[in-house]
């Protein structure tokens, strides 16, 4: 029997809440499909800090080492804003992760299903078909990470920060070669983003990712755009997108972007592969979903897991190469969320919505 061995790190907030969702799921479908979970349960954010005093505890990391995949919830919130900057939960325990594992690829689907166009914040006749593109973000390079980066007082008494944004040719082919991987098991478009007018790492980026295709995947169609112009372009006309694709600090902006035009953030799942293989041959991951903690709704039983399971299904596809299974769980929510219009609150529009609990049966109902 084929055994999934991840670790679970809930987080803060609502995390915990919707990770015990998506655990139940993930048991359901184990079940059903012959399969064993391995999985262990750890602190990280404001957990880590509260429990172990820092946001990453060492035993975390240790446990994320011996797992083939993790499985993250969402960390930070009001209680630990005090801190300073640097351990937060989300600066000291999510970047860390992210650089430990090189994950360099963060994949983040904007899916919004027709039924869904109520939730958009664009009028659904620009939608009639709902939304359904891929943002492809670089995680480990970029302004996140460059050197020096730090806070100087300089002669005549005055602060002054500094930021470095710095790529290299192959931190740019590896992502580009996620990108091409990505729109080839869809539309085959690939637009490039980046400001080619006034950054050195854009010049370079442009002219690596074109090279790259050309050589590589010569039958993609490989667009560029401004990113000015592609946060434009996305509210506009979101569609024209296929994958979009770009640095660290762009893809930030414009991915929480496309979340809101994807209507609610308790929809909306993402991947974040490295470099490195797991003990199955496949790429070692990180599955979150992209709406973070919600300390207003936290406790009330009312969050939608709907994120957090779609994360658990990337799992399967990207870190345990079970597709198929993935496909069903994805069908799985599709059917509750717009077929049958079972709905959280955040997504009811007038219907009667339902609770975090009841969401996942509904889902777990239609596996
Ligand atoms: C994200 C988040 C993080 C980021 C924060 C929490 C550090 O906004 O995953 O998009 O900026 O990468
Ligand atoms: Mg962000």
């Amino acid at each position: 029997m084929p055994t999934l061995k991840f670790a679970v790190l809930p987080g803060d907030y609502i995390g915990p809440e919707v990770m015990s969702e998506a655990l139940r799921v993930l048991d359901h479908v184990a079940k059903k499909e012959n399969l064993e979970l391995s999985y262990q349960q750890a602190d990280v954010g404001g957990a880590g800090i509260d429990h172990h005093g820092k946001a990453l505890p060492d035993s975390t990391l240790a446990l994320c080492r011996e797992a083939d995949a993790i499985l993250f919830g969402s960390v930070g919130g009001p209680k630990w804003e005090k801190l300073p900057p640097k351990e937060q939960p989300e600066r000291a325990a999510l970047l860390p992760l992210r650089k430990a594992f090189n994950l360099f690829a963060n994949i983040r689907p904007g899916l919004l299903y027709p039924d869904l166009t109520d939730a958009s914040p664009l009028k659904s006749a620009r939608i009639p078909d709902g939304i359904d593109i891929v943002c492809i973000r670089e995680l480990t390079g970029g302004i996140y990470f460059g050197q020096p980066k730090t806070t100087v007082t300089l002669d005549n008494g005055e602060e002054q920060a500094i930021d470095t944004m710095v790529y290299k040719t192959s931190e740019i082919e590896r992502i580009a070669e996620v990108a091409a991987v990505t729109a080839r098991a869809r539309g085959k478009k690939v637009c490039s983003v980046d400001k080619a007018n006034v950054l050195e790492t854009s010049v370079l980026w442009r002219r690596v990712v074109t090279a790259y295709f050309a050589k590589n995947h010569p039958d993609i169609a490989l667009t560029h755009m401004y990113v000015d112009n592609a946060a434009m372009q996305l509210a506009r006309d979101p569609n024209q997108f296929d994958v979009l694709f770009t640095e660290n600090m762009f893809g930030d902006i414009l991915s929480d972007e496309m979340a809101v035009i994807c209507g609610s953030l308790g929809m909306l799942s993402s991947a974040s592969l490295g470099t490195g293989k797991n003990s199955l041959g496949l790429p070692f991951g990180l599955f979150e979903p992209a709406g973070g903690t919600a300390p207003d709704i936290a406790g009330k039983g009312v969050a939608n897991p709907c994120a957090q399971i779609l994360s658990a299904a990337m799992m399967l596809r990207y870190s345990f190469g079970l597709a198929a299974v993935a496909d069903r769980i994805e069908a799985a929510v599709r059917a509750a969320v717009a077929t049958d219009g079972v709905r959280t609150g955040d997504i009811a529009f007038g219907r009667p919505a339902v609770g975090t609990r009841a969401m996942s049966d509904a889902i777990i109902a239609r596996l």
